[in-house]
């Protein structure tokens, strides 16, 4: 019996923690659009569907991003993952930079490192075929 008790203490514990960082706020913002990839339609959508939730200010953001703390998670990606690369400010990038960036793409997409594995399982859509990996492939080279 006193076991139950305290077990049942500890749910409650554990409940009202679990409310209490509901509060705690996070950012899900999406600033402005300064200037979008500069790439052909085809290539633009495929980044879209499988990087522009971490990598551009028109993040989508899923039901999970409203959840702590699973939200932190999340929102600590995206601030990654804009940080690195962000095809929502592509004014930002000078020739060189933007070059290098490209690359870092195409090895990225190759290797099969982005977009990341846990991501793909919550979005199937985000799984790249061959002929995605080949057209980003073409654009980089372009
Ligand atoms: C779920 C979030 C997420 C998605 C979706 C995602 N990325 Fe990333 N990406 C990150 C994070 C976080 C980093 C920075 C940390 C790291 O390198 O793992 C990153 C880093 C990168 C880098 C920089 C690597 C480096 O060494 O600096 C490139 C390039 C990149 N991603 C390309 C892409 C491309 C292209 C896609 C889509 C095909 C994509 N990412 C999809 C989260 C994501």
């Amino acid at each position: 019996m006193a076991v139950s008790k305290s077990f049942r203490r500890f749910g409650l514990v554990l409940l009202l923690v679990g409310i209490g960082i509901q509060f705690v706020p996070t950012d899900r913002s999406n600033p402005p659009v300064t200037r979008d990839v500069d790439a052909s339609p085809e290539v633009e959508a495929i980044l879209r569907r499988a990087c522009y939730d971490c990598h551009s200010n028109q993040v989508r953001w899923p039901w999970y991003a409203y959840v702590a703390p699973v939200s932190w998670w999340v929102a600590h990606d995206v601030e990654e993952g804009r940080s690195h690369l962000n095809f929502s400010t592509w004014d930002r990038y000078d020739e060189g930079r933007l070059q290098r960036l490209k690359n870092e793409i195409m090895d990225e997409v190759q290797e099969g490192h982005m977009p990341p594995r846990n991501y793909v399982w919550m979005h199937g859509d985000a799984d790249l075929s061959d002929a995605d990996i080949r057209a980003i492939v073409a654009w980089v080279k372009s």
